[in-house]
């Protein structure tokens, strides 16, 4: 009975219906569900949803730049918001875990509300909530159980009083693919790995600075691009490099260097809340290892991470 075109076709017009005139803003991540939220949303009201795309210094290599192309691409009414430096300094000093994650949270926050001010007369804010976040929110009451959760300062922003519109809140993920598929969007969108919302601050392990972005970025870049070209990429659930806290002595010609370790972590999983560490080719392993170490500065040894969940997380923090 559920076909992808139909939910497509129906929703299209009941947000044409629902939202009239009105503007809407809308927060993108690069993920799957904001993306697909977005692009039906389009359709149904064209230019008068504003989408923001923020650049929290913590995405992956070069992928703010591709994905706001991709978005732009896709017709989206799309502002790329640079807020590197917001970040890192909310970031500096802190490294335990929950605060970084908080900073984070706050962060996005006061640059969205920012931002959204920007807009006249905006009456809604769009979101990619999909079917599991709702029932992971039921007690959670409010115009945004997503945003809430990271929201821990006195007082709503003011784009959280607005009314809010959710799309996918019906469908579940592989649902919201085949939507994403229907609309015709990027490929390279709807097959990526998920990502946390707070990005590569959870996978440096204590404190963050600029420098250990960029070393991760190499590194990873390195990773994925390899999972990619060896074909396992979408055999693979989740992956992801992790930069530790940790000096080791190599050696490197006649020099004894003392530097950071990578570790390389790769699962399979049906929904995240269990995995298994992935079986990745011995070959495959050694070419990336020696593809960072060889070519990212700073990084003298690389080591993959064996354990499942439970009960080690995917994440290491
Ligand atoms: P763990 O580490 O708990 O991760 O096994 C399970 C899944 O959740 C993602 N994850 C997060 N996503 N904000 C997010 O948006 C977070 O703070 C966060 N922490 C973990 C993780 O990447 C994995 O897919």
């Amino acid at each position: 009975d559920w076909t992808a075109d139909s939910f497509v076709e129906t929703t299209i017009a009941e947000l044409k219906e629902k939202l009239g005139d009105d503007q809407v803003v809308l927060g993108l991540s690069g993920g799957v569900d904001s993306s697909v939220a977005a692009v039906l949303l389009h359709h149904a009201i064209g230019k008068n949803l504003h989408c923001i795309f923020v650049d929290n210094g913590l995405l992956r290599k070069d992928e703010f730049q591709s994905v706001l192309d991709s978005y732009q691409h896709m017709g989206l009414n799309v502002k790329g918001v640079d807020a590197k430096q917001r970040f890192y300094d909310a970031l500096g000093g802190l490294s335990d875990p929950e605060k970084k994650r908080k900073a984070i949270g706050r962060v996005f926050i006061e640059v969205f509300d920012d931002e959204a001010h920007r807009i006249e007369n905006v009456k809604w804010l769009g979101q990619g909530t999909i079917y599991p976040d709702v029932i992971e929110s039921v007690s959670v009451k409010g115009p945004s159980a997503t945003i809430k959760s990271h929201h821990n300062v006195g007082g709503l922003p003011d784009f959280m009083k607005l009314k809010v519109v959710e799309p996918l809140n019906t469908l579940f993920k592989d649902e919201v693919r085949k939507v994403g598929k229907a609309l015709e969007i990027d490929p390279n969108i709807l097959g990526r790995h998920p990502f946390p919302g707070p990005g590569l601050a959870i996978r440096i392990l204590g404190e963050i600075t600029p420098e250990k972005v960029a070393i991760l970025q190499e590194a990873d870049a390195i990773y994925i691009n390899n999972l990619r070209s060896a074909g396992v990429y979408d055999q693979v659930w989740q992956a992801g490099a992790i930069f530790l806290p940790v000096q080791s002595v190599g050696v490197m010609g006649d020099e004894r260097t003392y530097e950071n370790v990578i570790c390389l972590r790769a699962v399979e999983s049906l929904d995240g809340m269990t995995a298994d560490w992935c079986h990745l080719p011995y070959n495959l392993l050694g070419k990336i290892s020696n593809e960072i170490i060889n070519n990212v500065k700073g990084i003298n040894r690389v080591v993959y991470d064996i354990s499942s969940k439970p009960p080690a997380t995917i994440e290491w923090e």
